[in-house]
Formats: structure tokens, sequence, C-alpha cells
């Protein structure tokens, strides 16, 4: 197959064009994908009318698909284990009201994150496939914090360098009201300490290593300081030159880098239904400094 890849903008995405997950990669495709992934960070694939079956198939040839540790709110496919359900919808095709638990926790990715940063070693990369697409809002927002990292002014820069933040899963559901990880599920992912500066095992480049929804706590400081840190850093990473804005077709599949991005999607019409099905590629190792 021979691709095509078109920058959506400056800062980060592109539009990746000549490919069909359908079908088997050869060597040199899968190449050209994780080059021109290296380089644009966030990568869009329109038109893949994909199966789940079809959707892991792919995501293996960048990694090991993660298999979500939390099963009591049903984010976790029963029919396809390595999906992850960013939906509205349930089992019985019944649209669920925001005030559901699954509903509460998936709000929390409207403020900056990676995803499972909770994990000693975070995952490498997401692939998120819109099944059922809002036209009301549900615009994924992604940020090059490369760019942010280098851009830092010296008054954050100075606080981020050399430090950590915990990651602490189980902050959701302080954040969001939904209900609280079970003593099994709180004891399999206890919170993690990762640098706030993270350098990328392939491309070698420092990027701002944060989340708004998972960090609770920075070194340091007390809590309401780094509360204040973290807000302050986001606020500085979400300026226009630095973030693409995807606004969904059916059938588009987005894989963005977790390890120099960080996204949050923009909330939309609750009466409308929204089925993205995610999956997200383990981390080979843990956050480089
Ligand atoms: C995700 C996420 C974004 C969205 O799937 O990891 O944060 O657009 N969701 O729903
Ligand atoms: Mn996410």
């Amino acid at each position: 197959m021979a691709i095509t890849v078109t920058a959506r903008h400056p800062a980060l995405g592109a539009e990746v064009r000549g490919v069909d997950m359908r079908e088997p990669l050869d060597d040199a495709t899968v190449q050209a994908i994780g080059d021109a992934w290296m380089k644009h960070l966030v990568l869009v694939f329109p038109d893949q009318r994909i199966t789940d079956q079809e959707h892991v198939a792919f995501t293996r040839h960048f990694g090991e698909p993660e298999i979500f540790h939390q099963t009591s709110l049903h984010l976790r496919s029963d029919r396809v284990k390595e999906i992850f359900l960013v939906s509205n919808v349930d089992d019985q095709n019944r649209l669920m009201a925001p005030s559901a638990p699954s509903q509460k926790q998936l709000s929390s990715s409207r403020m900056w994150h990676t995803d499972s940063s909770y994990r000693p070693t975070p995952s490498v990369g997401s692939l998120l496939h819109g099944i059922e697409i809002s036209r009301t809002g549900g615009i994924t927002q992604f940020i090059n914090m490369y760019r942010v990292y280098d851009d830092l002014p010296d008054s954050l820069r100075r606080q981020v360098e050399g430090r950590r933040a915990r990651h602490d899963f189980s902050m959701l559901h302080r954040l969001v009201g939904s209900p609280p990880p079970t003593p099994e599920e709180q004891a399999a992912m206890p919170p993690v300490w990762h640098p706030m500066v993270r350098r990328h095992p392939v491309t070698g480049a420092r990027s701002l290593y944060i989340s708004s929804i998972y960090n609770d706590a920075v070194e340091g400081l007390a809590e309401a300081a780094a509360r204040k840190l973290i807000e302050e850093l986001s606020e500085f990473a979400a300026q226009p030159q630095y973030m693409y804005r995807h606004v969904w077709e059916p059938d588009d599949v987005l894989m963005w880098d977790n390890r120099c991005t960080v996204h949050a999607v923009t909330p939309h019409d609750p009466g409308e239904r929204r089925v993205m099905h995610r999956t997200t590629i383990v981390g080979t190792e843990p956050v480089l400094v």
C-alpha cells in the first residue's frame, strides 16, 4: 500500500489515506505509519469500516492491546476484552443518562489527560474508532506537549524540571463523583510517581507530562499548591497554536501518542448518541527522564 500523509494542523495531527484496516499490512506500510505517527503525534484514518476484531488486529502492529483493569462500570467490552467503550449507549442499545456511573466516569475525559498514566509503565498510544459520532460537540482535542515544554515560561519550567507528580486512578471518583474503585481494583492499581518532564523513547525529545484527572500530588507541594500548578500548566498548554481539534466523521479512526500529547473531549448534547470504541497500547518501559 502507498500511503499519503497530510498535516491537519501545524502543531500536530495528520490525515492518512491509502490504508485499509480490514486488510493485512505489509512491513513497509507499518513502518510508514509508524514514522508518520512519530512526526505528527495524532493520525486520522478516515473511512475505516472496521469490526472490533479488525481494530484490535490493527492495534497489534504497534504493540500489545491493554485490557482495562476496572470491570465494575462496564467500560470494557464483554465481547472483545481489548475494547474500551467510550459510549453513552448501554447493552440494550438504550441511551444512558449523564448521571449513570459509567457516564460520570467518562465525563472526566473532558479534562486534559493521557490514557492509563496511572500505570507503572503508562500506555504508548490509543486508537479510537468513531462509530456513532456527535454533531453537537464531542470534539476531541489534542495538544503537542513537546512544544508546550519547549515554550514553557521560566516560572513554570523551574517548577517541573526534575520533579515528579503522582498519578492515581482512584482520583477519578473524587473528581467526578463516580463510584470508588473496589478494594481489588484499588489494590491492582496503586498510585505511581512519574517525572513531570519525560523523554520520548523513540524521538528522544522532551515533553511536559501531566494529567488533570490523575495527578493528585506533586513532590514537595501541599495539595492545593499541587492542584494549582497542574491547572496553570494545563492552561498554558491549552493554547490554539499547540492544539488540534478533531471534528469526527463516522468511521474515523484516530491514533495518538500518549507519551507526548494530552487530550480532552468537548461536551455534547446528552440526548445524542455517541459510540466510540478504543484500544490502548500497553507501555513497554517506565517513563524516561
Ligand atoms: C479516550 C477519551 C475522548 C473522546 O477515549 O481516551 O479520552 O473523544 N475520549 O471521547
Ligand atoms: Mn482518554
